[in-house]
This record gives C-alpha cells, structure tokens and sequence, in this order.
C-alpha cells in the first residue's frame, strides 16, 4: 500500500520548500523536493558539457543518471551518482537551465517513476511532496493537494533574501524577479505535464501570511483528512 502523501504544487518562490518542511517536521512525515530533483538531473547535463537544449542528448545522458534523495525534512538531501549536490543546484547556471531539461518527456518519465517510488517507501509516516506536477500528474489520487500562490514581487523578495542569505553576495530583486516570471512562463506552457493547479487542490495564497501562518493552514488540512 502506498503511503499517505500530500501534494504541494506551485510556482518558484511561493514558499514551497519551506512550507514543507515545516509540515512534515511538525507531523513527524518524510519530506521530498521534487524541484531539486529536476535541478540535479539538469546539474548531472551541464557537468557532462550537454547542450540543454538538445533534448535528444539529454533525454539519452538521462538513463544513466542516478538520483538519490535523502527525505528528512530537517535536512534534506540530494546526490546524483553518489556524488552530494545539494550546493552546487542552487547555482544561478542551473536554474538557468533547469526549465529546459524539466520539459524533456524522457526526464519527466524517469523522475515520475523514482518520485512515486519514494512515496511507496516512505512507510506510515506519510510523505509531504512539493513540485510543479504532484496532485495532477505523479500522485492525482492524493488525499491532500494544496496549491501554494503568491504576487510575483513577493515571491521574488523572498527567492532574491534566501539567494543572498546563502551565497552572501548581494542578488537583485528586479533581476531576480525577471527570472522568475520568465521560468513560470516556460514551466506553465510546456507540453509535458506543465504546472497547473489540480482541481481539487486547496489554494493558498501566501502573500499576506507568514511562514507559521502557511504552514499552520497545511498542518490543519492535513489533519482534517487524516480524521485527527
Ligand atoms: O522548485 P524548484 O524551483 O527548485 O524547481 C526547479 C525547476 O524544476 C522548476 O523550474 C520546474 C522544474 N520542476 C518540474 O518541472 N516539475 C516538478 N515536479 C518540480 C520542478
């Protein structure tokens, strides 16, 4: 039996991560960051010197990728051939790139499968799993589907603090803020399973709500379909 999952689903930098892990650890459930997922694949292309754009190379490169993650919510991991990534895809070229890659169907086949995989493992503890995809394509039957929103100026505040809080260089909101419009533009408007919000999925939008505030709203939905 596959173990209760909670789909998170929304655009860069509507607090996503951080909501999640907040849930899970308050509820003692696993934790996977699907997005880091895509982001190590893409990290695994630009190391081997793939063009991203040439879906054929990547698609082929991508067979012999192997992710694995670590999905304790209080410290997250992620390594691709045994090799710790978890630095290296924050970097600006992978998130540069990370679109591109995400829109290749064979990629999107191979992380679906390792992402449901992982769900089937996670044990009774349940699993919060956020990304793009997760309550309309990899877990549609999920008793928990919650979309996360917010302004586009808010979510690139936060994305342009937590950038510059982890590298210590100073990181532009302007600049910040054009990336992250342009990136939901592609992940939104491809083929592949593009992000869009499930039916059912409760929207929450985080724009005027802190961080205990989001995460208090899951954590209540949650136990409301666990019959807490
Ligand atoms: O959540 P993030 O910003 O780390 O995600 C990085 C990229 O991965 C994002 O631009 C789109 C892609 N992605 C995806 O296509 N499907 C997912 N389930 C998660 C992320």
């Amino acid at each position: 039996m596959s173990a209760f999952a909670v789909a998170v689903d929304g655009p860069a930098g509507s607090g996503k991560s951080s909501v999640c892990r907040g849930v899970a650890s308050e509820l003692g459930m696993r934790y996977l960051d699907t997005g880091a997922m895509y982001r190590a694949i893409t990290w695994a292309m630009l190391d081997a010197d793939i063009d991203v754009e040439d879906a054929e190379s990547i698609a082929a490169a991508a067979q012999s990728v192997q992710i694995t993650s670590g999905t304790d919510p209080h410290k997250p991991t992620i390594s691709v051939n045994g090799q710790d990534v978890s630095e290296p895809i924050r970097s600006a070229d992978v998130t540069g790139a990370v679109s591109a890659v995400s829109a290749v169907p064979a990629v999107r086949q191979l992380l679906v499968e390792l992402q449901r995989d992982e769900v089937a493992h996670a044990g009774a503890s349940g699993i919060v799993v956020e990304g793009r995809d997760i309550g309309t394509v990899v877990l549609p039957d999920a008793p928990v589907k919650i979309f996360l929103t917010a302004d586009p100026a808010v979510r690139a505040l936060r994305r342009a603090k937590e950038d510059s809080e982890r590298t210590n260089v100073h990181v532009s909101v302007a600049d910040t803020e054009a990336a992250l419009i342009a990136r939901d533009e592609k992940d939104s408007t491809r083929a592949s399973s593009p992000l869009t919000q499930a039916q059912d999925a409760i929207v929450v939008d985080t724009t005027e709500l802190n961080l205990q505030q989001v995460i208090a709203e899951v954590v209540s939905q949650i136990k409301a379909a666990r019959g807490a």
